[in-house]
């Protein structure tokens, strides 16, 4: 019988998609979308939904245990634009839920854990190109010292307790199922709606800053490829670099313009500007192919065609 899994922050652009590719792999019943929403998004209408605060520790380990829930995905949390907003609530938000499922997992009611980390952890002194997976990270964001300080105490529950938990810096993840929810790589998101309503862009990032991305498919892969991985290849306890497709403002317009002709973009830096001079611009991933074989397949003029073809521009007006 395949183990239940719980998939906490459901409704959120990794979480929509993750809930679909599961729910078709362990079958609908096996996979449980929880979201702080009162009721369930359409797009994930299709299995078990629980409206779940992750900050109510009660509640969230009442209905594991009783669900008998296998496996937890965490992917709830205050992305870096809005964490700098709200930087209690955020500290708050991104480490509590941390704990309870950590917890769980360490008193055996849980087999194994994924937690989302990302290129965040990183911070100005960090070496910019081509990122190593062990480096320097002193991160400056609130969203950043939460992701470091999270992937600390995930190494920590594995090396002191056995806690199988599994975890990838995500680079900015580029998707059409749902919209992202207030991070500094957004940019790359929201210029294919407006391509699609005006041909033209105004881009809250400086021409040439370069950023590290990858297209939602290869993410729920990798995410998925790295939790079926058999343990002793999973060497890495904190979190996986992961390099994906690097650009910049520019270069994307310039894919963009490839399959819509006379495409405009012009440029406003506002304050995330420098949450993303603060980040790499590039990422060395050695240590993830070599341990659990990952590879990418999508290049920029292959995500620029499927997200021009799939974005629907009802999702940013309604
Ligand atoms: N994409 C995220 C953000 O911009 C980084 O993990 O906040």
């Amino acid at each position: 019988m395949a183990e239940k899994i719980l998939i906490i922050g459901a409704g959120g652009q990794i979480g929509t998609e993750l809930v679909l590719k599961l729910r078709e792999m362990k079958g609908k019943e096996n996979v449980v979308a929880a979201d702080i929403r009162d009721n369930c998004p359409d797009v994930i209408s299709n299995g078990p939904y629980v409206k779940m605060d992750v900050m109510d520790r009660d509640f969230v380990r009442k209905f594991i245990i009783d669900n008998e829930i296998k496996q937890v995905y965490l992917l709830a949390a205050l992305l870096s634009a809005t964490a700098e907003k709200n930087p209690d609530f955020a500290w708050k938000l991104n480490m509590e839920g941390l704990f309870t499922i950590l917890d769980l997992a360490k008193e055996k009611h849980l087999n194994k854990i994924f937690w989302p980390s990302s290129i965040a952890v990183f911070g100005p002194t960090t070496p910019k190109e081509n990122t190593p997976q062990r480096t320097v990270m002193e991160p400056s964001t609130v969203y950043g010292i939460s992701k470091q300080a999270g992937e600390r105490w995930c190494e920590y529950y594995f090396n002191k307790f056995g806690v199988d938990v599994r975890s990838i810096r995500y680079p900015g993840l580029i998707s059409y199922t749902s919209l992202p929810g207030g991070g500094t790589t957004d940019y790359a998101v929201d210029i294919f709606y407006q391509a699609k309503l005006s041909n033209s862009y105004t881009s809250f990032l400086s021409e040439n800053t370069a950023l590290p991305m990858m297209y939602m498919e290869d993410a729920i892969r990798a995410t998925i490829e790295l939790m079926e991985a058999p343990v002793e290849q999973v060497r890495v306890r904190s979190s996986y670099n992961l390099g994906g497709i690097s650009f910049t403002p520019k270069e994307l317009a310039e894919a963009i313009r490839v399959e819509s002709p006379g495409f405009t973009i012009d440029y406003a830096p506002d304050f995330r500007q420098q949450i993303a001079d603060s980040w790499p611009g590039s990422i060395d991933d050695s240590d993830a192919k070599n341990d659990w074989g990952w590879k990418e397949e999508f290049d920029l003029a292959k995500l620029v065609k499927i997200m021009l073809e799939n974005v629907d521009t009802a999702l940013i007006q309604g």
